[in-house]
């Protein structure tokens, strides 16, 4: 499908119809995730999957709107990190060496470069900037998901408190900051059928 149709196709589905998507469609979409660009390269979130009915069930209350949630396949839970430190920058760097089979004290002056960037943010600017790595991912899984010709659904709408207690997240390290229902739309969800509202190219596009 031409990426301009599976745009178009996508909305946001406010009901599937409980189909089970296969494991090797659900990987590719994954991947996309994981390949997503972010700021340094530290990626500082981490993904959570939900396929089991149980999670799911349990998860029904942390949503204000729960027909997303008790109809789709998957529930991906983007859960963005608060805390930065020079442990978790160390572990960045025993990758890149072990990745690309560079010794560790090659990458000294990217690292402190980074160590230095990472220092001076108060940890509000980095947990904000943490956030903002986290809408790549999901902008990335939906994109991929259109082109599978899966549909999704970006939710917000959930009770923070609740879901991070059913998810076990620790809010002092960590925010779940946005969730991603997959699946397959219920011919039911009469939303697919509207037309989409979006800014007219002069309000929204400026050519300088
Ligand atoms: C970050 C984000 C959070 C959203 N949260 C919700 C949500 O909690 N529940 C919901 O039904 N739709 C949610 N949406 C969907 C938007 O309402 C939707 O994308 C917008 O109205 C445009 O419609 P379309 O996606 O169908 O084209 C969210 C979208 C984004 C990008």
């Amino acid at each position: 499908m031409n990426y301009l149709e599976a745009l178009s196709r996508r909305y946001s589905v406010k009901k599937f119809n409980s189909e089970i998507i296969p494991q090797e469609t659900l990987h590719n979409i994954l991947e996309s995730g994981k390949l997503s660009a972010s700021s340094l390269g530290l990626q500082p979130y981490e993904i959570l999957v939900v396929g089991s009915e149980n999670m799911k069930q349990k998860l029904i209350p942390a949503f204000y709107n729960p027909s997303q949630i008790s109809t789709c396949s998957h529930l991906i839970v983007i859960i963005s990190k608060k805390i930065v430190d020079d442990n978790y920058i160390n572990g960045y760097f025993r990758h890149i060496s072990k990745v690309r089979e560079t010794p560790l004290n090659t990458l000294d002056l990217f690292k402190n470069s980074i160590n230095q960037h990472i220092n001076q943010k108060t940890q509000d600017e980095i947990f904000n900037w943490a956030e903002k790595q986290s809408y790549i991912v999901l902008a990335n899984l939906m994109y991929a998901a259109a082109i599978e010709n899966i549909d999704t659904c970006p939710m917000e709408g959930f009770r923070q408190d609740l879901i991070e207690e059913i998810l076990e997240i620790n809010p002092e390290t960590e925010k779940v900051t946005v969730t991603l229902a997959l699946g397959y739309r219920s011919e039911e969800d009469h939303f697919q059928h509207m037309k989409k509202v979006r800014k007219p190219n002069e309000k929204l596009f400026k050519f300088i």
